[in-house]
């Protein structure tokens, strides 16, 4: 008869136990009561960038990473990216059910009326030096936030945690805008209510002397579509880090600065920068078998392509390729585009990349579309924190709700020296 559970016989002291299986899991905690002896700690598992280990339980994002499929909240991705827009995705991730007419009206009213900046913080951004990378000022103004909001510290009132996710997710793309616009010597360009969150977005950041800026509507719909592919990739590295950040019971702020540092790495969200550079390293499609031959050899990475959790073509990429061409008719075709369809063409019928399983992500194409509308490669990983720290706020809502959770704070295997006496420095050798 078959059961849930789990027979392990420890090989050491033909002990056997049984051990539950629950969801295709077993606690790591039910290991430590094998052992070898009584004072023996008992067993752990060892997991190293936990590439086998739930480290929680969540009901925000599904993904099937054999079969390509990413849900919110079980919506699938290309549904929403077709039929919904950022703020109700958003509304969606936070909160679990897509919105009434009424609460998604209310949900709009209060992230618009959130996107102003203490006009402290434009003193603090003008501190930076004027060629600071915009995710350092974005990373450094999120954590100044919580000096803003000391009230944000009442993590356990949910009235609370509203108005901080509010704040975060109005303020965000105000204070990347400031930070673009600093890094290009402009004056700040304040949010004006009339517009949609990404059409708002756009005049911060390209407004210059016309009374009232109109963004097009394509590329409105454009970035608004990236930002609801961007919103949550449950448990990767930044979302992690949020969770971890907020299990010390850290402030939503100083927690959503440290998941943007995690973003910030080229191995994560700064990935589409990476993209670029190395399409334009690459410079034209003849170039292309070179430098696949590079990559094969070890020299570097193709970037942009593979993930620790999809085995099979990202389905957000699917998309982005989808939208590209929409933009490239307003914006003109961006000529990066060819290598990157040579790059992706040739990868896809290589050896090394099938045998490992590497398809393009969410940040291969993504970061041409960012070019061809007229954004500065520093912005990219700016353009991946904004959506995603609905995805951080979720996580972290959800991790401090979750009775079970507890300060993160794993285990490590000690491999270094045993215990030994100090040794005063002349008798060192
Ligand atoms: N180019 C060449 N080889 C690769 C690549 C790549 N992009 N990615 C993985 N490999 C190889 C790797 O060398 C290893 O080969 P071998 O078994 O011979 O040593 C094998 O594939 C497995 O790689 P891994 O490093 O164990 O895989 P991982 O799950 O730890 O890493 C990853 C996942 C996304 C960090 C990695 O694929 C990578 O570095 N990709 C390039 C950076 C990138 O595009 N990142 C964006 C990820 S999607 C959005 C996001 O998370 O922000």
């Amino acid at each position: 008869m078959s059961k849930d559970t789990l027979t392990i016989v420890d090989n050491r002291t033909g002990k056997q136990y049984e051990i539950p299986i629950w969801k295709g899991t077993i606690r790591a905690m039910d290991l430590r009561q094998i052992k070898v002896s009584d004072d023996d700690f008992g067993l752990m598992s060892y997991d190293p960038g936990f590439t086998n280990t739930a480290s929680c339980k969540s009901e925000i994002t599904f993904i099937d990473g054999e079969r390509g499929i990413l849900l919110y909240r079980g919506y699938p991705i290309e549904q929403l990216a077709e039929r919904s827009t950022f703020l109700e995705t958003a509304y969606l991730v936070l909160f679990g059910e897509l919105p009434t007419k009424a609460e998604l009206d209310e949900w709009v009213w209060n992230i618009t009326h959130h996107t102003m900046l203490h006009e402290n913080i434009k003193k603090f951004i003008d501190g930076f030096h004027y060629d600071a990378h915009p995710m350092g000022i974005l990373v450094g103004t999120v954590g100044a936030l919580s000096t803003f909001y000391p009230d944000a510290k009442n993590i356990h009132d949910p009235a609370s945690r509203l108005k901080q996710t509010y704040r975060l997710i109005a303020k965000m793309p105000t204070i990347a805008a400031f930070a673009y616009r600093h890094s290009i010597g402009m004056p700040y360009v304040y949010p004006d209510n009339e517009l949609s969150y990404t059409g708002n977005f756009l005049n911060m950041l390209f407004k210059t002397t016309e009374l009232k800026y109109k963004p097009n509507p394509v590329l409105e719909r454009a970035l608004d579509v990236l930002f609801i592919l961007h919103a949550d990739h449950e448990q990767n590295c930044s979302a992690t880090t949020m969770r971890a950040v907020g299990s010390s019971h850290a402030d939503p702020f100083s927690a959503t600065a440290a998941a943007a540092a995690a973003l910030y790495g080229p191995l994560h969200g700064g990935a589409n920068e990476a993209v670029l550079r190395m399409l334009n390293e690459i410079g034209s499609k003849e170039n292309v078998p070179a430098y696949i031959k590079r990559v094969k050899a070890g020299e570097m990475r193709l970037m942009g392509f593979g993930h620790r959790v999809y085995k099979n073509y990202d389905p957000r990429a699917r998309i982005i390729k989808q939208i590209a061409d929409e933009v490239f008719e307003v914006t003109g075709r961006n000529p990066l585009l060819d290598i990157a369809l040579e790059l992706e063409r040739i990868a896809l019928e290589d050896e090394y990349f099938i045998s490992r399983r590497l398809y393009p992500n969410v940040d291969f194409y993504s970061g041409i579309i960012y070019q061809a509308m007229g954004f500065p490669v520093t912005m990219y990983p700016v353009l991946f924190a904004i959506p995603r720290t609905v995805g951080w706020i979720a996580q972290w809502q959800e991790m401090l709700l979750d009775p079970e959770q507890r300060i993160a704070r794993p285990r490590q295997v000690y491999v270094g020296k045993g215990r030994r006496d100090y040794v005063p420095l002349e008798e060192r050798s």
